[in-house]
Parts: C-alpha cells; sequence; structure tokens
C-alpha cells in the first residue's frame, strides 16, 4: 500500500505538471460568466459560447470596446461564434501568458457597451467595475477582423476536465422507512465503505 505521503506527493506534482483550465462561459443574455477570472502563467481560459452570436476579444483598457493593438503581444480573437443550440460545438481556448490585467469583451453589435464584458487578473488600477462604466459610453463594439486569432479553437467534447470529481454524497435521500427498524438498510450502509475500497484501488493502479 502506498503511503499517503507520496500519494499527496504525487498529487502535488500532479497539479503542478498541469496548467488549470478557467471556463468563462459567454451567455446567452450577453453577459460573460464569471466576468473576472484569476489566471496564472500557462494557464488556459476556455471560452464557451451559448445561443446567440458572440464573440471574445482581447480589448485595450483605455479604449474599452476596442482590441489591443492588431497582432500585438496578448492580442486574440475567436471570431463570431452564432449558433441556435444551447451551447456552440466550439469552445475558444486561450493561454494566458502575462500576470498583467486583460480586459476582454463581445464585440458583436451593442453587446460590449451593453456590458458584455471581462477581466483577466483585474487589478487595483484595472478593474471590471471602471471597464464596464467606460464599456457603457461607447457606441458599439469593434471588431479587429474576420478570422480567430491569438487563442485555440476546439470543439466542445463535453468532458469536463476539472479535477472535480464530487459526487455530492449526502445522506439526505433515504427514504423515510415506515416501520422505524434501523437495522434494515443494509445497502446504504455498505455504499460507503465499497466506495472507499474502490477509491483505495483506484490509487493502488495510480500509484503502480
Ligand atoms: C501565449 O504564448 C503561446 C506560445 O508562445 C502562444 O501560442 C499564445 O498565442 C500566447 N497567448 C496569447 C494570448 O497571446
Ligand atoms: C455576428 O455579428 C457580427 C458583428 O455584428 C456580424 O458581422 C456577423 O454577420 C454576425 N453573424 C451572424 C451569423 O449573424
Ligand atoms: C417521506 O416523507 C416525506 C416528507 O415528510 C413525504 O412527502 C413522503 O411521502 C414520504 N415518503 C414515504 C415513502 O413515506
Amino acid at each position: 500500500m502506498p503511503s499517503v505521503k507520496s500519494f499527496l506527493a504525487a498529487v502535488a506534482f500532479a497539479s503542478l505538471a498541469h496548467a488549470k483550465t478557467i471556463e468563462v462561459t459567454a451567455k446567452e443574455d450577453n453577459t460573460f460568466d464569471p466576468e473576472e477570472v484569476e489566471a496564472a502563467k500557462g494557464d488556459v481560459v476556455e471560452f464557451h459560447f451559448e445561443k446567440g452570436n458572440h464573440s471574445v476579444v482581447a480589448g485595450n483598457y483605455e479604449w474599452p470596446c476596442s482590441p489591443l493593438e492588431f497582432q500585438s503581444e496578448g492580442s486574440f480573437f475567436s471570431g463570431f461564434i452564432d449558433t441556435d443550440d444551447d451551447k456552440a460545438d466550439e469552445v475558444f481556448r486561450v493561454t494566458v501568458n502575462t500576470t498583467e490585467p486583460i480586459a476582454f469583451y463581445s464585440s458583436v453589435d451593442t453587446q460590449c457597451p451593453d456590458g458584455m464584458v471581462g477581466i483577466i487578473n483585474p487589478s487595483k488600477d484595472e478593474t471590471l467595475k471602471e471597464y464596464k462604466e467606460e464599456a457603457a459610453k461607447q457606441a458599439s463594439g469593434v471588431s479587429p477582423r474576420d478570422e480567430a486569432f491569438g487563442g485555440e479553437i476546439a470543439k466542445d467534447d463535453g468532458s469536463d476536465d476539472s479535477d472535480s470529481g464530487s459526487n455530492d454524497d449526502s445522506d439526505s435521500d433515504e427514504s423515510n422507512s415506515s416501520d422505524g427498524a434501523d437495522d434494515e438498510d443494509g445497502a446504504a450502509a455498505f455504499g460507503v465503505p465499497v466506495m472507499s475500497l474502490l477509491a483505495a484501488v483506484g490509487v493502488a493502479f495510480f500509484m503502480a
């Protein structure tokens, strides 16, 4: 049986080796969710797109709803992603290469002035609130050009690669047994040990 210590070391190593993927959704109601993102260098911000016509553009903080200078370091544009489905098949993945704030917005029509903006790594001087307020004074959003750049369009494989394997195992749905006999629910009682055993076997395979 591997020690807890070596298991924890393996987990720590795994999390170092894998940059985080942070999901942001361009929502049907023309907002980004979440609007503020904390990302480390190397992390990937993965934009998902709900029903409607949306885009995401790296914004010039000083000029809300306008893109970062054409092809300047760190600029990106998803192109227009228009879908009638609840969620588009494509995602747009941006690798974050800086700890500086990166404002972003949707460049479709008046979505940016209407508040479809966000910011990666906001700071004391570059805040979501100020960017949004200044954006609201603009007439419309500016699109860089027709094709995506600065990130990767990928298929939304539906796999949730966040490492939360959590399955909310609360005992709340125990059926109210009418006879009040407490020793009857053997299945529920065995449930937890069996799960732990399976987990232990899983760890053993992982360590092998
Ligand atoms: C970050 O760096 C990678 C590798 O050089 C590059 O492919 C990517 O486009 C950069 N991300 C941005 C937003 O510029
Ligand atoms: C999405 O919006 C952009 C900007 O207004 C526009 O150029 C494009 O044609 C729209 N796409 C669709 C499919 O309507
Ligand atoms: C269990 O209790 C709930 C709430 O008291 C009740 O609505 C439900 O019908 C009960 N179920 C059974 C199987 O008795």
